[in-house]
């Protein structure tokens, strides 16, 4: 039995670039959890670099937590990274590095393992392709039923993607360890890229109010996020810093910020390059219909359980959430 008292425990798995660098932040500066582990994957940037990356935010945090770097690749494809987003660094190309901070000796995949064992009922929180933890479950099915909820920044569960008219990022660079992760009967959170758009995306006065907050996390927070910026300008057409992890992390730490959430059957395209990486959600319960069996009967056989999926977000709470992250 949990004790309620104790902070909840996370595992963090992060490809990390700008936005993770805050949603990293924001985990390691809350004192409802103890994060006791972050594992690094290749996805916005290269490993070695999301690894330096991680010790970075970290270390900017005081943060003796234990960094782990992982996969360098996708399970079956060439790794595609968004450095066109993030910078060449991952971190806006400031030149940010660790300085005293290295990373474990042991991989990540054995780390998410050792972790998950000795502490059943952990939360994972992914903001990178799912390769890492898709490892760790082909090797170990039974961790499923260890984790607490894996909250998964990742999909587009509603509408358009941000790589392809069909997909989000992180599922897009691994559909198939998408797969096995949606298939392995853990208890996922699904939070999509809608969720980091629009009024949710930080403002150019929302910017200017982070700023005056004058914490050099803060100071961080937008400047990491300066060529992402940009980029989702050219992007979108929409002006301002958004979000994805952090407001995943947001979630992640008080789920009451999820506002509405409903649970269904989830399918990830890997055999089209079309669609590729595409989250299919039954939304409607459509694959329960006979006249859909042919097709969709073996998808649905394969999934264990539904997926919750949050389809909208307190705003003004996950903007409050993040400004007392940084304001100290
Ligand atoms: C996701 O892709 C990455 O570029 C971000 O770090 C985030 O995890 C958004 O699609
Ligand atoms: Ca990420």
């Amino acid at each position: 039995m949990l004790d309620p008292k104790m902070p909840r425990t996370f595992l963090i798995d992060t490809d990390t670039a700008s936005d993770d660098a805050v949603a990293l932040i924001m985990a390691l500066r809350s004192k409802e959890i103890r994060v006791a582990a972050i594992t690094v994957v290749a996805g916005n940037v290269p490993i070695a670099q999301a690894t330096n990356n991680a010790l970075y935010s970290a270390e900017i945090c005081n943060s003796e937590v234990p960094v782990f770097a992982g996969a360098a690749t996708p399970l079956l494809r060439e790794l595609t990274i968004a450095d066109w987003f993030h910078g060449k660094d991952g971190l806006g190309e400031h030149g940010y590095a660790p300085i005293k901070r290295r990373a474990e000796s042991t991989h990540a995949v054995d780390a998410i393992i050792d972790t998950v064992r000795a502490n059943p009922g952990v939360e994972i929180v992914t903001l990178g392709p799912l390769t890492n933890v898709a490892l760790a479950l082909s090797r170990e099915p039974s961790l499923a039923k260890s984790v607490k909820r894996c909250i998964i920044m990742g999909g587009n569960p509603c509408c358009e993607g941000n790589v392809t008219p069909a997909a989000e990022f992180n599922i897009w660079v691994d559909p198939e360890a998408a797969h096995v992760v949606f298939h392995s009967g853990m208890n996922i959170e699904m939070v999509g890229w809608h969720l980091c758009r629009g009024e949710a995306a930080l403002s150019l006065k929302d910017i200017e109010h982070v700023l005056a907050l004058k914490t050099p996390l803060a100071e961080f927070a937008i400047r990491c996020n300066s060529l992402a910026q940009e980029a989702f300008f050219r992007q979108t057409g929409e002006r301002g810093i958004s979000l994805p992890d952090p407001v995943a992390m947001a979630i992640a730490i008080d789920p009451k910020l999820c506002t509405s959430a409903s649970q269904h059957y989830v399918e990830i395209e890997t055999a089209s390059e079309l669609t590729r990486g595409k989250t299919v959600v039954d939304r409607l319960d459509v694959t329960s219909d006979v006249r859909n069996r042919a097709v969709w009967a073996q998808a649905r056989a394969n999934q264990p359980n539904k997926i919750h999926i949050c389809w909208t977000l307190d705003i003004a709470a996950w903007k409050s959430a993040l400004y007392s992250a940084l304001s100290s």
